[in-house]
């Protein structure tokens, strides 16, 4: 990894701060690294089609070569650049979708270079709808490769402040322009099947999707740790991710059920990270993630909550799981994989 003066930039004002978003352009032009905000989470941007630039992205975050990127474009025309054999119900999901969190996987074009594509034939693309994200993809008049912007296994950055502490000296240049609104990132959808297979929950739900297009199917690693030597369709699932420093513990049961357990548990590093309503009746240090009924709530507070929890310096944290329901689903399946699984059934 090389090190490097990282340029801090703040965008109030996306008009008056055009040329700074030019600036970031170039950058990515010329092969270099800038972490830009989406909807979703901050990202980490490279020209998708440079095999040195994308490089890059792999090195200063430490992400094992095999775990494909995706591919973020300004036009929706861009898919047929990038991809081929597009079936209708790409475009159908791209008229309704997009710009927004939802992210195809496609038969790659050759333009698409292998190690964007983690050495897959398919490629992930997605249209952010953060116009300063779309801002800079057409200033670099080219499309971005971008993982979140946090090392590997690390929660994904939602505010700029994550970004920094990840990622200072490893990019060229940081965008902040301050929290983003949904909080995790974007639904995977894989359209290569004769049904749809959703790889990773989001803020698009498989309701909303079905009503789109019809049948669509659920990967079954979205809730399940995978088997030693399972096929994945999806290889970002084969490593361990969003975890904070802390070893965090779902609790699974009522809400009385936690605060008892919790309460039992006074002990020097030991938090709970639970919803607003029963915050008040835990006698250990705790913190929130929002309402127990908003769904998009606890998905904007969800990895922020995890990183606080690290510079609280917890050891042990207990959690309280969301309901699978709706962008639940999205908010479980990552909190699943913070805790690496780790399920106590009360
Ligand atoms: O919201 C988001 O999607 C954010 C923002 C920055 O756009 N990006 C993001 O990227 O979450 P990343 O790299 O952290 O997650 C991409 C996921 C990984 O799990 C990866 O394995 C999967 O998408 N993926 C990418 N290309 C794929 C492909 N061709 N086939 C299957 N899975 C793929
Ligand atoms: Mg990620």
């Amino acid at each position: 990894m090389r090190t490097t003066d990282t340029k801090l930039v703040k965008i109030t004002n996306q008009t008056k701060s055009l040329d700074e978003l030019k600036q970031a352009g170039e950058i990515i032009k010329n092969g270099g690294l800038v972490v830009i905000p989406t909807e979703t989470v901050y990202g980490l941007a490279a020209d998708a089609l440079n095999p040195s630039a994308v490089a890059g992205i792999f090195s200063a975050k430490g992400r094992p070569a095999d775990n494909p990127l995706i591919v973020h474009i300004a036009s929706i025309s861009d898919i047929d650049m990038l991809c081929f054999d597009i079936p209708d119900i790409a475009y159908k999901l791209a008229d309704k979708f997009w710009p927004g969190p939802l992210t195809m996987i496609l038969k790659k074009r050759d333009i698409v270079p292998d190690v964007t594509s983690g050495g897959l034939n398919s490629v992930a693309v997605r249209m952010p709808s953060h116009e300063v994200a779309l801002e800079i993809i057409r200033q670099s008049g080219t499309a971005l490769a971008a993982p979140s912007a946090n090392l590997s296994g690390s929660p994904s950055p939602t505010k700029a402040g994550h970004t920094i502490a990840d990622m200072n000296g490893r990019v060229d240049m940081i965008v902040d322009a301050g929290d983003c609104e949904v909080g995790i990132e974007s639904t995977v959808i894989s359209l290569l099947s004769e049904t749809p297979v959703i790889l990773r929950p989001g803020a698009v739900t498989a309701d909303m999707i079905s009503e789109c297009i019809g049948k669509v199917k659920i990967d079954r690693a979205v809730m399940a740790k995978p088997g030693r030597g399972d096929k994945v369709l999806s290889p970002g699932v084969k490593y361990k991710h969003y975890s904070p420093r802390a070893d965090v513990i779902i609790l699974n049961g009522s809400t009385e059920q936690f605060v008892s357990y919790v309460n039992s548990k006074i002990q020097s590093g030991v938090y709970a990270l639970c919803f607003d309503e029963c915050k008040g009746d835990i006698k250990i240090p705790v913190i929130s993630y929002g309402s127990i009924s908003n769904d998009r709530e606890q998905a904007h507070k969800l990895f922020s909550a995890l990183r606080k929890l690290d510079e609280k310096g917890a050891l042990t944290v207990y959690a309280q799981p969301p309901s699978q329901d709706g962008i639940g689903l999205a908010v479980y399946n990552r909190l699943i994989r913070s805790a690496g699984f780790k399920i106590i059934e009360l």
